[in-house]
């Protein structure tokens, strides 16, 4: 225990018992709530055959359905709301990569909750009242701007609600307002880094002492880079508009191996994907969540499609998530190989000649899958010799720890392309082809 221990909220260190307790009790709440406000749940529970009754133990969750993207799709908008609308104090949605929007909604109360999560994140990567904490995940309907903004203020920041975008901008905010800490996408932060050297200016001597970064996948290598670029300390952050928004788990800043999941308002599973079993503890697989506090929109079961693996230990009694390493619809299967970007992130980081800015461009040749990674070397001056030297060690590094083989186009700087919120990973040009 440190010094700052006392400062925590109370449950984040109350025994096992206590939080099995609370969230037994909070689950039946929650089911109850679902099944006599939302008919979607009413509908779904009564053809499984179970009422939210049966729920005895916690792990008679196992009996009642999952919940997937494409029933918030089918109860679009408003559909799953178990509180009448007027009751509905806040709308999000996420954009999503088809067509309609997945909404969700809060009632005052949920946002008061969120806000708090939120605050107990920022408080966990090591942040205090009275820091100024500049925002740069983006303001509307995506959760990252809003989430973060009502977090620091509950926790008594200083907020600069700066948004994505106008990157030469957020440098300038940078130099001029001080920030303590950054709340921003892995790979938006990258671009502020080439910001910041294309204008002279050494990031590593900027105010900054935290980062907490998420929305997006990214490895221990990255972890590593930004630490190093920003002298910072770079802290995960995660969560998924279904369930809150950001703010579902985080990490301490003394820790840095993986996030508590603030458990006492979302109850996490682990299942095998393919059959829906539930794993133990310590076994990699999706990630479930249900709800055991909101109002306007509890959800049951839901698949977050985010594979990961639970554990305990660290300074609070709540598990852990390790780091993410992508989404099931993420993951590419190269000649029967399954490949996810984090595990190409994390090869090439390895190489100091090679920038943390790439993408994975799928075509089809002959029926065949084929994987290039476009990447961009840390300098421009190299010769001709260096370059072919680095993309065989990178293709080497792909086929010996993967088992694939990749095409290496190495690029200039700026050559791939840059994101000011989510970047994208994977460009896939098979479907266009084969048309
Ligand atoms: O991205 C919420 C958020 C905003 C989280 C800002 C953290 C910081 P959605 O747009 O609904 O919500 O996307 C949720 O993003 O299911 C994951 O696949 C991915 N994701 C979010 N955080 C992380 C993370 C926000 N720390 C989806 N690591 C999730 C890996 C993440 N993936």
């Amino acid at each position: 225990m440190n010094d700052d221990s006392i400062n925590l909220h109370r449950i984040e260190t109350a025994s096992q018992d206590e939080l099995r307790a609370l969230q037994l009790k909070r689950l039946k709440w929650s089911l109850n709530h679902a099944y006599n406000n939302v008919a979607h749940y009413r509908r779904v529970f009564d053809e499984a055959g179970v009422h939210p009754d049966d729920l005895k133990t916690i792990a008679d969750l196992a009996k009642f359905p999952f919940t997937c993207k494409s029933d918030l799709r089918k109860n679009y908008p408003f559909g799953m709301f178990a509180v009448p609308r007027k009751k509905v104090s806040r709308i999000h949605a996420s954009s999503g990569t088809t067509g309609q929007p997945t909404v969700v909604g809060y009632t005052k109360n949920d946002v008061d909750m969120w806000s708090g999560l939120m605050a107990r994140s920022i408080w966990a990567a090591g942040g205090r009242p009275g820091d100024i904490v500049h925002v740069a995940y983006g303001y509307g309907l995506f959760t990252g701007g809003l989430g973060a903004h009502y977090g620091a203020e509950k926790l008594g920041c200083t907020v600069i609600p700066v948004s994505g975008g106008m990157t030469e901008r957020q440098v300038l905010l940078i130099q001029d307002f001080k920030p303590d800490i950054i709340m921003v996408t892995p790979s938006y932060l990258l671009a502020i880094a080439d910001e910041f050297e294309k204008q002279g200016i050494d990031s590593n001597k900027c105010s900054l002492k935290i980062g907490m970064f998420g929305a997006e996948p990214w490895t221990n290598e990255m972890r590593k880079e930004i630490e190093e670029k920003f002298n910072i300390d770079a802290v995960d952050l995660y969560g998924l508009s279904e369930i809150i928004g950001p703010g579902v788990s985080g990490e301490c800043f003394r820790e840095k191996d993986g996030l508590y999941i603030w458990e006492d308002h979302f109850y996490p599973e682990i299942i095998n994907p393919e059959s829906g079993e539930v794993l133990p503890d310590g076994e990699k697989g999706e990630l479930v969540f249900t709800s055991l506090t909101k109002e306007a929109f509890p959800i049951i079961r839901y698949r977050t499609r985010d594979l990961t693996r639970l554990f305990t230990g660290g300074n609070r009694t709540m598990r852990k998530m390790e780091k993410i390493t992508g989404r099931t619809d993420d993951m590419m299967i190269i000649r029967g190989i399954n490949v996810f970007p984090t595990q190409i992130e994390e090869i090439l980081l390895r190489d100091g000649r090679l920038s943390p800015n790439f993408q994975i461009e799928l075509t089809r040749e002959a029926r065949l899958d084929e994987m290039t990674v476009l990447v961009e070397a840390r300098s421009n001056e190299l010769s001709d010799v260096l370059r072919k030297d680095i993309s065989k060690n990178l293709k080497h590094q792909i086929k010996n720890r993967i088992g694939v083989t990749a095409k290496i186009n190495l690029l200039a700087t700026g050559g791939v392309e840059r994101s000011v919120g989510k970047a994208r990973r994977i460009v896939d040009k098979r479907i266009t082809e084969t048309a």
